[in-house]
């Protein structure tokens, strides 16, 4: 890791000297690397009006719509990550590059679905600790018992699902008292309007099958299910040995061995119920249009794409990427650019943050503040400390890395959609996907090119 981070000093000093270029060593203060800029440079305008001109947001756009409409929720370990895997994987192929998959094992996963008679969905959280259902599901009439007192259960309770509202007493109570009363499962909406189903933490195992729904879910229930005499069906699966996959795209450069390794990073999962129209359908969508972008440039880097599975459940598909490479490709690795949640239309995200693990300045962020003041990128870049990301795991191995996120300036927020099921395409800004591209393909083409 030393090795490569002086390997890195030594070239960048050389190409200034050698080429007139202006990347800032990692350890020049930013302020010095500002002055060794020389933003009027006619030639390297040139080399990032290459990239610029190309960068199409209609395409990006495009591929956003598939993964976050089409494909939809990407859930670590589900087809909806399956699917999109395959989206990616034919798209680099069909680019030209080498593609790898990389499959990996996740941890044991329980999924829970639940429908009603007359087949409408309802999102459902399954809490550690529920049991599971027979393949089929289970499907009964719903007990309305209120808040789920122990008083609040009759004799029609026994046999039934019980309907539960979120309050006054724990969520172990309410499900110990329906299981008292002969109920063969639990349903517990939520007392407070969120986009999402509630997630209830029921304190160890349960005798039956436990899910959490909004209030919205729970409220549409009792009218339309309970008072109505229709039944639900609750299917609640363990999966075990599941797995999820990094797609890997490489490019080497034409001519000699042993070259520096830039590597692009996006991840591909979302998470439960949410279309992850941003977070991260964006990042994916920008480094399949750089990858298009970047295909036949001359180069004398090896670049990298790396769609990265299994992010939302602990940064697990980049670790795992990270710990495949050998000793020599970790001391040749220059650089990780990991975008992740580029594309929000929320109006107060008008920065650009660059959000490192120790919140030091490093050659990712220092090309990518010498790219947009060449390139007049419209948004402020914020400097940052944080991790929450697939960064997080370059930076373990040594290798200098930022993420690039949006974010609201000062107050560093995120979006209101976050992880919710908000998170769609209506909230995504094209131009803000565009600006996004410009940046990184710029800038990784400045540190990649001949
Ligand atoms: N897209 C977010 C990145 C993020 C979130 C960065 C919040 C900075 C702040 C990412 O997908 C995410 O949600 N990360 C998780 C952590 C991860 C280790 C599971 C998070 O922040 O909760
Ligand atoms: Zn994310």
């Amino acid at each position: 890791m030393k090795r490569g981070k002086k390997r890195s000093a030594i070239l960048l000093s050389t190409m200034l000297v050698t080429s007139g270029l202006y990347f800032a060593p990692v350890n020049l203060p930013i302020k010095a690397a500002a002055a060794a800029q020389d933003v009027t440079n006619p030639s390297i305008k040139a080399f990032d009006q290459k990239v610029i001109a190309r960068v199409n947001a209609e395409r990006i756009y495009q591929d956003l719509y598939y993964l976050s409409e089409t494909i939809g929720p990407r859930v670590t370990g589900t087809e909806g990550e399956q699917q999109a895997v395959e989206f990616i994987k034919n798209r680099l192929l069909s680019l030209g590059y080498k593609v790898e998959t990389q499959e990996f094992s996740i941890p044991d996963k329980t999924i829970g679905h639940l429908h009603t008679s007359d087949n409408n969905e309802v999102m459902v959280n399954i809490p550690a600790g529920s049991a599971a259902t027979p393949n089929e599901g289970i499907t009964s009439l719903l007990f309305d018992a209120k808040l789920g007192k122990a008083a609040d259960f009759t004799a029609d309770a026994k046999g039934r699902i019980a309907l539960i509202s979120r309050g006054e007493i724990t969520f172990k109570e309410k499900v110990d008292n329906a299981v008292a009363a002969g109920a063969i499962g639990v349903l517990i909406y939520d007392n407070i309007s969120q986009p999402g189903p509630l997630n209830p933490s029921i304190g160890g195992e349960a005798a039956v099958p436990v899910g959490g729904i909004s209030k919205a879910s729970g409220e549409a229930l009792l009218k339309d299910v309970v008072t109505q005499g229709k039944t639900v069906t609750m299917n609640v699966q363990r999966l075990k040995n599941a797995k999820s996959q990094n797609i890997i795209a490489t490019r080497k450069p034409n001519q000699g061995a042993n070259h520096d390794i830039v590597h692009v990073s996006a991840h591909i999962d979302s998470v439960p119920f949410a279309p992850g129209a941003n977070d991260n359908a964006s990042g994916t969508a920008v480094a399949l249009e750089l990858a298009n972008v970047l295909k036949s440039y001359p180069i004398d880097k090896e670049l990298r794409f790396v769609f990265v599975g299994a992010e939302e459940i602990g940064l697990v598909g980049s670790a795992h990427y990270v710990s495949k490479l050998s000793q020599d490709e970790v001391s040749r690795s220059l650089a990780n650019f990991n975008m992740d949640m580029v594309g929000t239309g929320w109006d107060n995200a008008t920065a650009i943050y660059l959000n490192t693990v120790d919140g030091k300045a490093n050659i990712v962020s220092e090309t990518a503040k010498a790219t947009a003041n060449r390139i007049g990128t419209p948004s402020e870049l914020v400097l940052y400390q944080r991790g929450s990301s697939d960064h997080v795991s370059f930076h373990d191995a040594g290798i200098p890395a930022v993420n690039f996120i949006r974010r609201e300036p000062g107050t560093a927020n995120l979006e209101p959609y976050y992880h919710t099921p908000n998170d769609k395409i209506e909230h995504v800004s094209i131009e803000r996907l565009k600006e996004a591209g410009d940046l990184v393909g710029a800038s990784l083409y400045s540190l990649i090119r001949k």
